[in-house]
Parts: structure tokens; C-alpha cells; sequence
């Protein structure tokens, strides 16, 4: 295994290093202006929401009880048999709690990767503290660039919440179809589309390049809003804050605030995300969550295990991306 990356920086010196990152450019698809358009987001970690201070945060409520339902939330697609003596690559790692859940249901080895230091940083400390310091690494580094061996293949690729914040979904989601081993399975979840995802995109950019003091007001507005939400569907507010955690781990106001600077951002339809993985080797096994609200107050993930059935042939992609466009 490689050493793993401890990276750790204030936000003023991931800032600072942000050119150091490993943020190559890949090709477009197609040489489309929707792609090209997204270059700069790619590569310009400036522009990126700080996810990782916000994963440092939400860390400290990491307990058993979240651990336990990060490990029920992947078993909604895998069963321990299914990740026991598996590789693992978690693209976007975060806080980590899903790669130690890998980790606990006896995954051989589990690689987490993120583009924020923050977040490696995190991910570092939530699988030391929980499954102590071996069968991980924790590496520095973008999906578009992975610090990886060129051919390192792994048999589950993870990517929950990922690839639609890296600012070119689509070939995010080739990247990470091209680390999954032949056979192999591939779980992502990504933001679905809805009539008001063009507000989002504006008002995450809005957010994300916000002065701190400014934020806080937004999340104010946004949780008394979700709040207000819960209370005319019939529900109690206060139990839905102490029980989201039920929801793979999480926690309400980190999620909420999570939605509000989540940028760079982009959607899809399950169709979508289907047809364009299936048409890079992938056959859809199961799917959660397809349907979507009317996104008045977020979009909502929808959730997606794969398997790819033989070594994905991505050398098919300019000929399907010029007859169908970027999008599946
Ligand atoms: C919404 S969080 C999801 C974290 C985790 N997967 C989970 O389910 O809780 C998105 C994560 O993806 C990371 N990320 C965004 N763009 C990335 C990129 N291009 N390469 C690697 N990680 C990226 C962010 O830093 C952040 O930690």
C-alpha cells in the first residue's frame, strides 16, 4: 500500500496550495461547450465549497450508533459476504465513517480519497480512532487525477454524494467507472434533477463565495424552512433533527449545510445516470430514492449499485457521446 497522506492545512493554506493540488484536466467527451464550460470549475479548487471543514465538524458527533448506521446504509446494497476480503476505493471520502463501515464489515483494505484536506485529515482520524491504523490509506487528491497506480482496480468503487460536486459529473463518473475491477461493483449516489436545480447551482456558487458571517443567516432561513416543511407534513421537527442520523449516519444541520455550499453542483435523471453508465459496461443491479421531489428545498439523492460486467470500454465513449450528447 502507499503511505497514506496526513495531510492537515488551514483554510488559508489549502487556499494558498490549492495549485498543488492534483487537479489534471481530462479530456472532454465530446469537445462540447457544456463540457469544456466546466474546465476551470475542475480545476480551480478555489471555487469548490469546503466540504472538509464542515466533515472536521461533524466528526465530533461520530458514535457507535452513527457508525451502525453507515454500515446498515451500505448493506442496503451490499451484504457483509459481499464486502468481506473486497478492496475498497471510496472516492470522496468526507468524513470517513462509511469507509471505517467498509472497514468493520471486512473489507481487505480500504482506499479514501479526497480532494480536501480537511477531509483527508478527518477520514485519517475517524479510522484511526474506530479500526485502529491498519487496511487503509488516506490519500490527497482529485478524481480527475488519482494518486493511484494507473491500473489499480478495486472490486467496490464508492462514491456517495461525490461526483456531481466535482465540477464535470460525467466524467467523474468515467473515472470512476474506470477503477472498478472487471466484475466489480460500482455505488454512487447523485443529486437528482428537479425544476429548481438551476436556483441551487446559483445560490451554492452564491454561498460558497460568501463571507463566513454572511452564511449563517442562509442557514438560518433554510433550516426554519425544512423545519417549518416537517411540521405541516404532520411531523415532529425535533424528532426529525435527533433521528436523522438514522439516515447513514448523518447529521441534520451538517447535511443542511452540506446542500447549502455544495458547489460546484450538478443533477441528473435516474435515466441518465443509467443509461450512460450501462453504456460503459455497467448493468444497474439495485436503485434507491429515483424519484424526485419537486426540490423546492434540495434535490435529494438517488442511490445506484452497478456491476460492471467486463472491463469497461470506455473506447466507445466518443461515438455514443457524439450521437447521444454529454448526458447518457
Ligand atoms: C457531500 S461530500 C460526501 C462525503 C461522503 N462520501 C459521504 O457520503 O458522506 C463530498 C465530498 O467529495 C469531495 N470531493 C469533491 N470533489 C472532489 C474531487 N474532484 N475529487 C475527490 N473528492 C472530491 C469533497 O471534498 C467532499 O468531502
Amino acid at each position: 500500500m502507499r503511505p497514506a497522506v496526513y495531510a492537515y492545512q488551514s483554510v488559508q493554506e489549502q487556499r494558498e496550495n490549492a495549485d498543488t493540488l492534483p487537479c489534471a484536466v481530462t479530456t472532454p467527451l465530446d469537445g462540447s461547450t457544456d463540457m469544456s464550460s466546466n474546465e476551470s470549475l475542475k480545476e480551480d479548487v478555489n471555487t469548490h465549497f469546503e466540504f472538509g471543514e464542515n466533515w472536521a465538524a461533524y466528526s465530533a458527533s461520530i458514535d457507535q450508533r452513527r457508525i451502525l448506521e453507515a454500515e446498515a446504509a451500505l448493506q442496503q446494497f451490499l451484504s457483509a459476504s459481499d464486502i468481506a476480503g473486497r478492496t475498497f476505493l471510496d472516492l470522496g471520502s468526507g468524513s470517513g465513517i462509511h469507509s471505517l463501515a467498509a472497514l468493520n464489515l471486512g473489507a481487505k483494505t480500504v482506499t479514501a480519497v479526497d480532494i480536501d484536506p480537511h477531509s483527508v485529515a478527518t477520514t485519517r482520524r475517524t479510522l484511526e480512532e474506530h479500526a485502529g491504523s491498519n487496511g487503509y490509506e488516506c490519500l490527497l487528491g482529485n478524481v480527475f487525477d488519482l494518486p493511484l497506480d494507473e491500473d489499480a482496480k478495486f472490486d467496490i468503487v464508492y462514491s456517495w454524494g461525490v461526483l456531481h460536486h466535482t465540477g464535470d459529473m460525467w466524467s467523474a463518473i468515467e473515472k470512476a467507472i474506470e477503477r472498478v475491477r472487471p466484475g466489480g461493483k460500482l455505488i454512487i449516489a447523485i443529486y437528482l434533477k428537479t425544476r429548481f436545480c438551476g436556483f441551487w447551482k446559483a445560490e451554492k456558487k452564491l454561498f460558497t463565495r460568501a463571507p463566513k458571517v454572511l452564511r449563517w443567516p442562509i442557514v438560518g432561513i433554510y433550516c426554519a424552512l425544512s423545519l417549518l416543511r416537517v411540521l405541516f407534513s404532520g411531523k415532529n421537527p425535533i424528532k426529525h433533527m435527533t433521528e436523522y442520523s438514522n439516515y447513514r449516519g448523518m447529521s441534520w444541520i451538517h447535511d443542511c449545510i452540506d446542500w447549502l455550499g455544495g458547489y460546484p453542483y450538478e443533477s441528473a435523471s435516474a435515466a441518465e445516470i443509467t443509461r450512460f453508465v450501462e453504456n460503459r459496461g455497467g448493468k444497474l443491479e439495485k436503485s434507491i430514492g429515483t424519484t424526485p421531489s419537486i426540490g423546492l428545498l434540495g434535490a435529494g439523492c438517488a442511490e445506484y449499485l452497478f456491476r460492471c460486467r467486463d472491463a469497461p470500454d470506455l473506447s466507445q465513449r466518443n461515438e455514443f457521446t457524439k450521437t447521444h450528447g454529454t448526458h447518457g
